[in-house]
């Protein structure tokens, strides 16, 4: 019986160094310590021995035999598994090489593509591209655009606070929109205003097919003279137009924001007769003039905002938003 225990286990671990892949260590695996393996069997008859020592001796060697086996399988997995990964490093490796050739040259990402373009079409609408910083103060964030500390108005936002020396918790955050450019801008300078503030917000949010944490939005702002809703509405038709192409309309829809008054949002029109939500305007609130040190008696103004990202999705046809951020060559070479 001691002779057919090592033969077995000798066979069985010529046959776990001999197994080339994952799936076929798995057969192995149950050939060799399954139920239904010699050694089972040989375990099962070990009842049958007669002599207690003999008995004893071989159910010694079973025991070694299987732990031995399982060390064998478990590190023979690893290996393999090693190997499997390497594997499709290398299967990838060549992959993308057929994608990166050589001659080809870069080009924007689609976000950067939709960015320029919609800078392009404002500064021939005849606004001023301006800037602000990611990092922003809560006054600028929140408090200039009419939302106080205790305003409702703030849970909209999932904020991302920054602890940096110096500054009192909770006070520094990531900008969770380019509204703050408005503040920065009027408080920089004197009416009137045309600009357009493209730029990366955050949010505390999920990545899911519709959201990201990081994103982008462009803001407008402009403050003259005798400014209605008017002046709003046709800039946002006459952006539509020029932008997506002739056959779009736009329409303004009633909606609620702390720092405009009245506040609206816009729709879009696909010649297809599809409506799609583009993003949010109004007239600019008077607190928030005079936050920007402009008085509201003389001057005043619209506002809007939206999504970048979420536009070049819609205007590609791309299905899920995480997609523009992993990096894949593949996904980019189709823009
Ligand atoms: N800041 C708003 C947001 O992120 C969007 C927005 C709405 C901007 C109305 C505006 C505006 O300038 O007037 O949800």
């Amino acid at each position: 019986m001691i002779t057919d225990i090592h033969r077995a286990r000798e066979r069985a671990l010529a046959d776990i160094a001999a197994a080339r892949s994952l799936d076929e260590l798995a057969r192995v695996d149950t050939a060799t310590v399954g139920k239904r393996s010699q050694l089972a069997e040989l375990k099962a008859q070990l009842g049958s021995l007669a002599d207690l020592d003999e008995r004893r001796a071989a159910g010694r060697q079973l025991n070694d035999a299987v732990t031995a086996l399982t060390g064998a399988l478990a590190q023979r997995r690893v290996e393999l598994a090693a190997a499997e990964q390497a594997q499709q490093v290398e299967n990838e490796r060549l992959d993308l090489t057929e994608f990166v050739r050589p001659a080809q040259r870069g080009k924007p990402h689609l976000v950067t593509q939709a960015w320029e373009r919609l800078e392009d079409v404002f500064v021939g609408l005849g606004f001023q591209v301006a800037e602000g910083p990611e990092v922003e103060t809560d006054w600028h964030n929140f408090e200039a655009l009419n939302m106080g500390v205790t305003h409702p108005a703030r849970s909209d936002f999932d904020t991302l606070f920054v602890d940096h020396p110096g500054a009192e918790a909770g006070r520094t955050m990531l900008r969770t929109h380019t509204s703050p450019v408005q503040i920065r801008t009027m408080l920089a300078g004197t009416p009137p205003i045309y600009i357009v503030a493209p730029g990366r917000v955050f949010r505390r949010d999920t990545p899911d097919a519709t959201h990201m944490p990081v994103f982008h939005q462009i803001e407008g702002l402009v403050v003259d003279r005798d400014i209605t809703l008017a002046d709003l509405a046709g800039t946002i038709e006459a952006f539509t137009q020029v932008f997506f192409g002739a056959g779009f309309t736009s329409r303004l829809r009633p909606s609620y924001f702390p720092f405009t008054e009245p506040s609206g949002e816009f729709d879009i029109r696909t010649p297809a007769g599809d409506w799609l939500e583009l993003g949010g305007c109004g007239m600019v609130h008077p607190n928030v003039l005079r936050a920007g040190g402009i008085d509201p008696a003389e001057w005043s103004g619209f506002a809007f905002g939206f999504g970048i990202d979420r536009m070049a999705k819609e205007r590609h046809e791309v299905g899920d938003l995480r997609e523009m951020f992993t990096g894949d060559v593949r996904f980019a070479e189709q823009f």
